[in-house]
């Protein structure tokens, strides 16, 4: 078993290498290889992903991604390397669950998973401008909307309670919104043991506030998802326990949602648990593997119902210190 570790800017490399550490005592034999990707990379190689890091995804078929940073500006020749990174492998669905953890005045009823479209959508970036108007293309097409609805559905079908929303604007974007609303209604003909209702993005972002234990599984296109996600994140404690993997044919990246995060890094004060959820997720979907996983899930519930959190949870252990503690409970 092979794994690409590409830990990017910021937080990244500081969660990274916490996942490291955990990955090699669960798996001695796993054989990893660190690449690099992202706005340091570029600024120093002209290429944010360059092609050797590619190379090592393609070929070892899982990746572990940190977080990269991009610059909220048109910078000519850079390019998210996650987004092109998904687009490459053809990596089109982004699973990202949200599930209550033992924390003080934490929810103890959020069971839900976002399944965001992650090839397309105003993702594709074409954009244009001449100074005065500025437009960006927003490509929704039936194939990539049928696949990761089937994704989603299968996922849903598993679940105990059964249950997708089909998250669009359709009343606004008929054309584009309304042709993945009705390729997913396409592939629910194919699940009638799952319950399926629509609502509008908006509308599902006050419900999730509302209501989020209402919810199971989310179908959303790439930005929905993306906004939604975080706003699930917020629920749960915030950015730093969100996790996320990114799937489609064979190969998988496991990816925290959250970005590079300037405001800390190089601090030591990240939260790692985001970075090992996803690997926990990568041992789970992906390598088959869920005594391994479960293993990990429950080292890191066991600590954080014992008080043992980084800052971002009112803890004071750092990012290292949390990595170590994970360690020690493996090893018990
Ligand atoms: P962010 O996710 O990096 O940070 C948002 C807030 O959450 C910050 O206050 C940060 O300190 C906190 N936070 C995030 N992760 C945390 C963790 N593990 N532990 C504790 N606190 C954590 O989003 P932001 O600040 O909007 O973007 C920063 C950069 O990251 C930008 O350049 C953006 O483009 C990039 N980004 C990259 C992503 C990726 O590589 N997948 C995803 C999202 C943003
Ligand atoms: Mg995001």
């Amino acid at each position: 078993m092979r794994l690409c570790v590409i830990a990017g800017d910021g937080i990244g490399r500081e969660v990274t290498e916490v996942a490291v550490d955990v990955l090699t005592a669960l798996l001695p034999d796993l054989q990893m290889s660190e690449h690099e990707a992202g706005w340091d990379t570029f600024c120093r190689t002209g290429s944010a992903l360059p092609e050797a890091t590619l190379a090592s995804a393609r070929d070892c078929k899982a990746v572990l991604f940190g977080a990269v940073s991009s610059p909220a500006r048109k910078v000519a020749g850079y390019r998210s390397p996650i987004v092109a990174l998904r687009r490459a492998l053809d990596c089109y669905a982004n699973l990202r669950p949200t599930r209550s953890l033992p924390l003080a005045g934490g929810r103890a009823d959020l069971d839900l998973l976002i399944v965001r479209e992650n090839t397309e959508d105003l993702y594709i970036g074409e954009e244009h401008s001449d100074g005065e108007t500025a437009t960006a293309i927003k490509r929704i097409t039936r194939h990539a909307s049928m696949r990761v609805a089937e994704v989603a559905f299968e996922l849903a079908a598993r679940r105990a309670r059964q249950r997708l929303s089909i998250i669009h604007k359709a009343n606004i974007l008929p054309l584009t919104d309304g042709l993945f609303r009705d390729a997913a209604r396409t592939v629910a003909e194919t699940y009638p043991q799952v319950a399926v209702d629509e609502l509008l993005v908006d509308t599902a972002a006050l419900r999730l506030v509302q209501a989020p234990q209402a919810f199971d599984v989310l179908l959303a296109p790439n930005l929905y998802g993306d906004i939604l996600s975080d706003l699930a994140a917020g629920l749960n404690g915030g950015l730093g326990l969100a996790p996320s993997l990114s799937v489609g044919q064979g190969v998988a990246i496991a990816e925290p949602v959250h970005g590079s995060a300037p405001d800390i890094a190089g601090q030591g004060r990240a939260n790692p648990v985001a970075a090992l959820l996803s690997v926990a997720m990568l041992l789970r979907h992906h390598w088959q593997l869920p005594g391994k996983a479960d293993a990990l899930e429950s080292a890191i519930r066991q600590l954080l119902s014992d008080g043992i959190a980084t800052a971002d949870l009112g803890g004071t252990a750092s990012t290292r210190a949390f990595g170590r503690a994970v360690l020690a409970r493996l090893a018990h």
